[in-house]
């Protein structure tokens, strides 16, 4: 329990509340659609993968599959339309990712414009489809999925922290202009889970979790009320107080664990 309000509209009755997750066919997306459709949610569910996105309507009735490209404004913009014609929708989520590990002596240009693509322009054409009906409305709720990469510069990180990093300022702005007009604005920042996007990690990963339990704790967090949902708070509180340190032990420190 804790003595401030909470920053949004708590969601805790997820019966027949109807959630559009762009970013679904595996990982974090996946089941945490999964999990939301098992608490009463209807489900839309889009990505690239056709396929996967109709195993997953398959083993969740009710739920609809809806195939784009995040990245192609125009088809997140006749998929929102298409939508929001069958009625409201009451969360938005944005878990669409790409992630290749860079670092400078290596810079790759298109590989660096990819991300910005897909992690963070994505979600731009997802805000620009749905937020005026969002707005029309004056309730509903948007959820971006961040990454505790972006809180910091970090080894290997040239393309992908930085796209993490806008997304966090985007998600703090959004709530301060939207949480007035009556919206609810969600982060999700999470550590280390074990999906096709971290499967080439060549590294130990640190309090990694299954894509189950990241559902969880976004679930938990929604719940709560929260802005940024960060877990497993094991490894988000030490990643967090990197951004306490000075440079100079920042650096020091960083230096010392990067191959
Ligand atoms: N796993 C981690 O440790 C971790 C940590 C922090 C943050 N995150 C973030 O969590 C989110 C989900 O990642 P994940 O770990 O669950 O990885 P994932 O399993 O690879 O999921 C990524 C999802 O994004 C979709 N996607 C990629 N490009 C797309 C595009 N152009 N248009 C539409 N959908 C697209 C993928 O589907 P298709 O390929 O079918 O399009 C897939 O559904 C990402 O934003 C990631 O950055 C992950």
């Amino acid at each position: 329990m804790s003595l401030f309000p909470s920053l949004n509209p708590p969601l805790q009755d997820w019966r027949g509340k109807r959630v559009w997750i762009v970013g679904a066919s595996t990982g974090i997306g996946h089941a945490t659609a999964a999990a939301l459709h098992g608490l009463g949610a209807q489900v839309i569910v889009s990505a690239r993968k056709a396929q996967a996105l109709d195993d997953f309507v398959q083993h969740h009735p009710g739920s609809v599959a809806l195939v784009l490209d995040a990245t192609d404004s125009v088809a997140v913009q006749a998929a929102a339309l298409q939508l929001l014609a069958q009625g409201p929708l009451d969360v938005v989520m944005y878990c669409a990712g790409h992630y290749q590990a860079m670092r400078a002596d290596a810079l790759n240009l298109p590989e660096l414009r990819r991300h910005i693509e897909v992690n963070y322009l994505g979600g731009l054409n997802l805000l620009q489809a749905v937020l005026p009906a969002l707005l029309a409305r004056g309730t509903g709720h948007l959820s971006l999925v961040g990454s505790v990469a972006g809180y910091r510069g970090l080894p290997q990180s040239l393309a992908y922290g930085p796209t993490k990093a806008a997304l966090i300022n985007l998600a703090e702005t959004l709530y301060l202009d939207l949480r007035p007009k009556g919206l609810g604005v969600s982060l999700i920042n999470p550590g280390f889970v074990a999906t096709p996007l971290t499967a080439g990690n060549a590294f130990a990963m640190p309090a990694l979790l299954t894509p189950e339990q990241a559902a969880r704790a976004i679930v938990q967090g929604w719940a709560d009320g929260e802005f940024e949902i960060h877990f497993p708070k094991r490894f988000t509180l030490w990643m967090k107080a990197l951004r306490w340190l000075p440079d100079r032990l920042f650096f020091y420190l960083l230096g010392r664990a990067t191959p």
